[in-house]
């Protein structure tokens, strides 16, 4: 089986190598050839090299796909997938796991997914949404759900298009900046204003074909840059899969009043949902509400999620791109996992790049864990940074306490300039096993 996998971070180098895992009644001529696009020096020891050019449009994409006869492309990241690359690999008839554009709405407008969520009475936030400045101005003066409030730039923005305003000044300044200065270009043409939910928030993330879903373990994402949650926004900074994240209870909670509504409704419209769908969840008093659909797998939540799985993913996710999920199973370990990203100095706002790294070897070598690689290259004097979050390094234990003991003894043994990291990955999980 060929399988190509679009992206280059550290949720790609994670899937790449659970697609390299065997089954345990597999051989070696069962391993798949794997390629990634664009990739990066870390998913090339994992994969065949494509010959293409990073830079390559989907149509070339497609087209290598279609000439190396391709059995199945798993899309990573959210842009690709709102450009369309998944109907561009259908029309040609090739098999694709992710949302056509229409459907990858769910992620690339927050207008799209809240008016989706209200028709289907999918439990969100109370919004309104505005296509002008001064309406969205007027109604911060009188908010019906008071402050906080939640101010929401429509399209993609890199996970910067939202702002939890504590006040009216601050509600302002973020909208002056959205729809005023449109520092995220036309994604701040329209707004959702929102109620601020309190809880606390998980990420639920499900295979799709289509119509039926297979739920992947829970897992609780780290985006505040520092310890105890403070600091900016980041892309993630660690994120722990511990099944007591979600008593039971809950977690059929979610599936019949969100993930199964999702996709009943998508199809319902006329816009099936296949691929990975992510809710993000707050768990608030009134049970589990949406806080925003992504249409792909987590960075990092799926690092620790796939360091769960045993065997190997692609069977399951070959059913769910062809339709045919019904009856296909992901056997999880009940182990937890935990992955710890390493940043760079300056990330977020402007990450270093260039700087040697050490300790790869040796952080490899304890048991059940993977470095996972975001943003690394190959330089002249070996391994590199090249992105602000550079390493997930991510371990398996028979508790989460081992696990979190596991990721940051391996984490000790790395080394590069300005390296910086949380060390309260999981705290939260921890406090509830102890
Ligand atoms: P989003 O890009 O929509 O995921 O929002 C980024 C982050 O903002 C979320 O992970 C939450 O921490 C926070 N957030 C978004 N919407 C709300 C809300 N309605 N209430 C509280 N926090 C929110
Ligand atoms: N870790 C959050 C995300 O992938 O959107």
């Amino acid at each position: 089986m060929k399988i190509l996998v679009i992206g280059s971070g550290g949720r790609e180098h994670a899937l790449l190598w659970a697609m390299s895992q065997s089954d345990k009644d597999s051989t070696a001529a069962d391993a798949p050839a794997l390629y990634c696009h664009p990739g990066s020096a870390a998913t090339s020891l994992l994969t065949l090299p494509s010959g293409l050019e990073k830079r390559a449009s989907w149509e070339e994409l497609a087209g290598f796909a279609a000439r190396q006869k391709i059995d199945l492309t798993v899309c990573g990241p959210e842009a690709p997938l709102a450009d369309g690359v998944a109907d561009l690999f259908r029309q040609r008839g090739l098999a694709f796991l992710g949302p056509g554009q229409a459907a990858a709405q769910l992620e690339s407008s927050k207008v799209f997914a809240k008016e989706f969520m209200a028709r289907h009475g999918i439990p969100t936030a109370r919004f309104e949404v505005f296509d002008d400045f001064a309406g969205a101005e007027r109604f911060l003066a009188k908010p019906p759900f008071g402050y906080p409030l939640v101010v929401k730039a429509d399209g993609l923005a890199a996970g910067k298009g939202v702002a939890v305003c504590p006040d009216r000044p601050t509600a302002r300044e973020f909208l002056e900046k959205v729809m005023g200065q449109r520092i995220f270009g036309e994604s701040g043409g329209r707004v959702v204003i929102e109620e601020c939910l309190q809880g606390e928030e998980l990420s639920c993330i499900a295979l799709c074909d289509g119509l039926d879903f297979l739920c992947l373990p829970p897992a609780q994402d780290h985006k505040r840059l520092r310890d105890g949650d403070l600091g900016p926004n980041t892309g993630g900074m660690g994120a722990y899969s511990w099944d007591g994240i979600f008593p039971g209870e809950l977690l059929r909670e979610v599936e019949s009043r969100i993930l199964l509504p999702t996709l009943s409704g998508m199809a319902e419209e006329g816009n099936r949902y296949n691929g990975f769908l992510y809710a993000g969840i707050m768990v608030t008093a009134g049970g589990p509400m949406v806080l925003e659909y992504n249409v792909r797998l987590g960075d990092p939540e799926t690092q620790p999620i796939l360091m769960r799985l045993r065997g190997s993913p692609v069977e399951a996710l070959a059913r769910a791109a062809g339709g045919g999920l019904r009856g296909a199973r992901l056997d999880w370990r009940p182990d937890p996992a935990v992955c710890v990203v390493a940043a760079a100095e300056g990330y977020p706002e402007q990450p270093a790049k260039g700087d040697r790294i050490t300790g790869l070897e040796e952080a490899g070598e304890f048991a059940d864990v993977q470095v996972f690689h975001s943003g690394t290259g190959r330089g002249p004097r070996g391994w590199e940074t090249a992105g602000g979050r550079v390493l997930g390094v991510t371990a398996r234990g028979g508790s989460l306490r081992l696990a979190s003991r596991q990721a940051y003894q391996a984490l000790e043994r790395i080394r590069f300039r300005g390296m910086h990291f949380r060390r309260d990955i999981a705290a939260r999980g921890l406090a509830r096993e102890a």
